[in-house]
């Protein structure tokens, strides 16, 4: 197995009585495609919060590139990019203005330069303008960058999501049911931008309950029930994995589409 790029050890994340992640533990292979499923309520966005700095562990540790990150605020876990489960997009912004959020916390300039207009900021400005509409063309939106964000299809905004997070250049990106709620033409589209990535050499985690969806990409699997991983290992022996069906026994079959 590659080296590991993300690490859970130990994790728990207690909400007053509920314990949503007890003692989770897990890795994720650098460069390849992990798929976290589990059924509904089992802790896969927790996690997710977890990863990105969202949510705050009650115990445990997270360990990105050989570095802990447990502690650490969103804004500092660079290399780590997300989408969400519910698309959450800045309906008033433009698309365009919507990946330039991403692509901004990245430049250097600062607030005085930039209300000076400084020629800095304008060859910045110039460079995330240009690399914003780059990743528009690569998920397919470059024709509408200019309309609101708002007025875009769930499978559109989807996929700004997923530019705007691209823009931070994540050597690990979670996705978080990034084909929830959609056509099966999207869910295609889907995944070939899942296969883009990794053959970018980007480490993709995503959740996902449709089961052909992570068949067709996962290579690693984890899997939480209860707030506690009960399978890890690869993809085509989990699905086999009586403990994994015995959890899935009548919500893989509701949650199976493609
Ligand atoms: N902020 C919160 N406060 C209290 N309870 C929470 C909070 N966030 C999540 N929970 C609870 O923690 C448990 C795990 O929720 P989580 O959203 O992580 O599950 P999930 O596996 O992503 O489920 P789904 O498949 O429905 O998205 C659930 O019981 C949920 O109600
Ligand atoms: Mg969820």
């Amino acid at each position: 197995m590659a080296p590991a790029l993300l690490e859970l050890t130990g994790v728990i994340v207690r909400f007053d009585s509920l314990v949503a992640l007890n003692d989770v533990r897990f890795a994720v292979p650098a460069g390849g495609v992990t798929a976290l499923i589990g059924p509904n309520g089992a802790g896969k966005t927790t996690c997710f919060n977890v990863v990105s700095g969202l949510q705050r562990a009650t115990a445990g540790r997270v360990w990105f590139n050989g570095r802990e990150i447990t502690n650490l605020p969103p804004h500092r876990r660079a290399g780590i990019g997300r989408t969400f489960q519910i698309a959450q997009v800045f309906g008033d912004m433009t698309v365009l203005e919507n990946v330039l959020v991403g692509v901004h916390p990245h430049l250097n300039g600062g607030v005085i330069a930039a209300g000076l207009w400084m020629p800095t900021v304008r060859r910045q400005e110039f460079w995330a303008a240009a690399r914003a509409a780059e990743l528009l063309r690569r998920v397919g939106l470059a024709d509408v960058a200019e309309r609101q964000a708002r007025t875009l299809s769930l499978g559109q905004q989807r996929l700004l999501e997923l530019a705007r997070a691209l823009a931070a250049d994540p050597q690990l990106i979670l996705l978080d049911e990034a084909a929830s709620g959609l056509s099966p033409a999207e869910t295609e589209a889907v995944v070939e931008h899942v296969r883009a990535l990794r053959a970018d050499g980007r480490t993709v985690l995503l959740v996902e309950h449709n089961m052909r969806f992570v068949h067709r990409l996962a290579e690693h699997l984890v899997v939480l029930n209860y707030g506690r991983v009960i399978y890890e290992g690869p993809a085509d022996e989990g699905v086999r994995d009586p403990a994994v069906i015995a959890a899935y026994l009548g919500t893989a079959l509701t949650h199976a589409r493609v």
